[in-house]
């Protein structure tokens, strides 16, 4: 210690110069240039810089591009957490915020080996309806913490009820015409009527979910207003679950830098006039007829998604969701496969509309799950059809619902109901390319699955009452949408 104080004190008494005949210590020569101060640090906080290489290392370990599936890593949920917190306090609510960015770039971190992956926080709207319920059993099981929001207009308690008690479950009633604040990273918006049934009960309701956080909301609202109720007085109820009901949950992900998926349809290519349906076709629906609420009201939801994407910077995805079948749909929610497999059960005649030629594809339930997770998850906007390409007439479907069930049902023709589309069938290339996604289950596997969880249902045997995801099927209703 002594040695070193005389060393120093020697140091700036007599600053070394070149060609000197004594003994010049070559880091003198090198620090000329530095402040007294700098050269104090470099010489003698040597545990500092380690300190500070050890949290660059860190640093670029995290920020560090992954190969691994981006359903979401520790670091990145950490990170995501923190900044969204960080966004909450600040009270961020229309602003994108540079912490925003920073989450979003952490997604798809490494996880260091031997340290368990966090979950996120995930909202489900109508996450106790058919598919919602199905999505929610598989967040759940790879461990993120969900809340469900529903207002049980077609879903029920019971679709999601083997969650009471999970410390990862939340289930809030809830009608999205509403506004809610909830903390979470990503929103699966799922609520609105999806079937015949139900969307023409209410019509209006199920188009306007969207427009009341902001002023920009409103005016759109009311040009909105304007311009479709004067058309649609009856669909009020439809209309405003996918116009208000979407636009606050898009003012939600806003808030809180939260990524957006919508569920939109394969409706809104209405009587498709090209076969098979790829996303860049932009659809022939008709704007004023009975389905319209449903259709127009997805067709909307999917524009003010994008325009919350482009005027907002809001981290989007969308769906297009062709017919899907599994344990869990409504028994009489009029689509066409619980209504024949409902019917069959019944022994009551199977109600083919028109000619029955028209056709549709029919995709099982834990298929579409797997697709909504890996466009969640991917980096893709979208949209994308999400669908099974099969294609089957109504009488051929009908066919195999007689083979599945009861080979003596009857089939009974009916008039076929207003704007029916003839055909249906998804082009999944983008699908297949983009998110590496493709359905796994054909109809004659996955039908007994849901005949299964009908019978059950119908004829009141709960030996089963909480039937998993992908491996039984536990639902009732079908329909010819
Ligand atoms: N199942 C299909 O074949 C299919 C096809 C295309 C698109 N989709 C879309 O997928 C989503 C889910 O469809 P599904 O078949 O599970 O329908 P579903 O009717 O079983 O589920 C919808 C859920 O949303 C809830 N909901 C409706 N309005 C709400 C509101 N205003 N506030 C809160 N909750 C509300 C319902 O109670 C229900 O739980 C829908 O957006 C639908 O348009 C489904």
């Amino acid at each position: 210690m002594a040695s070193e104080l005389i060393y120093r004190g020697g140091h700036e008494a007599h600053p070394p110069t070149s060609g000197g005949a004594g003994y010049t210590p070559k880091p003198e020569k090198r620090l000329l240039w530095l402040s007294r101060p700098l050269r104090y640090l470099l010489r003698e906080q040597r545990l500092l810089f380690v300190l500070v290489g050890m949290a660059l290392a860190s640093l670029l370990f995290i920020l560090a591009p992954s190969s691994s599936s981006s359903y979401g890593s520790y670091s990145s949920a950490i990170a995501s957490e923190l900044a969204l917190r960080s966004a909450m306090d600040h009270h961020h609510h229309y602003q994108r915020s540079a912490v925003e960015a920073a989450s979003r770039g952490f997604v798809g971190g490494k996880v260091p080996l031997g340290i368990k992956r966090k979950g996120l926080r995930i909202v489900v709207t109508g996450g106790a309806g058919f598919v919602g319920s199905h999505l929610v059993d598989q967040l759940i099981a790879r461990g993120d913490s969900v809340i469900v929001v529903d207002n049980f207009f077609t879903g029920r308690k019971e679709n999601v009820m083997h969650h009471f008690g999970n410390p990862n479950f939340e289930l809030i009633r809830h009608d999205v015409v509403e506004p809610l604040l909830l903390e979470v990273d990503q929103i699966y918006h799922l609520a609105c009527p999806a079937s015949p049934v139900h969307y023409k009960f209410n019509p209006v309701k199920t188009i306007i979910s969207f427009f009341f956080s902001f002023l920009v909301d409103f005016v759109f609202l009311c040009v909105f207003l304007v311009v479709k109720l004067a058309t649609f007085p009856l669909c009020f109820g439809l209309h405003k679950t996918n116009v208000v009901g979407t636009l606050n949950m898009l003012g939600l992900a806003k808030r809180v830098g939260a990524r957006f998926l919508l569920t939109s349809t394969s409706e809104v290519y209405g009587d498709p006039l090209q076969h098979p349906q790829v996303e860049t076709y932009w659809g022939n629906v008709n704007p004023i007829g009975v389905r319209s609420c449903y259709d127009e009201g997805k067709r909307t939801a999917e524009t003010l998604t994008m325009d919350y994407h482009r005027g907002a910077q809001i981290e989007v995805r969308i769906a297009r969701i062709f017919n899907t079948y599994g344990p869990r749909m409504c028994i009489d929610d009029g689509r066409v496969v619980s209504n024949f497999v409902a019917q069959a059960l019944r022994k009551e005649p199977l109600t083919v509309y028109g000619d029955g030629k028209q056709t549709r594809s029919f995709q099982y339930v834990s298929d579409l799950v797997e697709g909504l997770m890996r466009l969640m998850d991917g980096e893709h906007i979208g949209p994308f059809n999400l669908g099974n390409p099969g294609e089957f007439t109504m009488l051929e479907l009908a066919k195999v619902v007689q083979e599945t069930i009861d080979p003596n049902a009857k089939i009974e023709f009916r008039a076929n109901t207003a704007d029916d589309p003839h055909k249906r069938k998804p082009d999944i290339t983008k699908a297949k390319e983009m998110l590496g996604w493709e359905p796994k289950i054909p109809l004659r596997q996955g039908l007994p699955l849901m005949v299964n969880d009908f019978r059950k249902r119908i004829f009141g045997d709960h030996s089963d009452s909480n039937p998993s995801t992908t491996t039984t099927s536990k639902s009732t209703g079908s329909g010819s949408s």
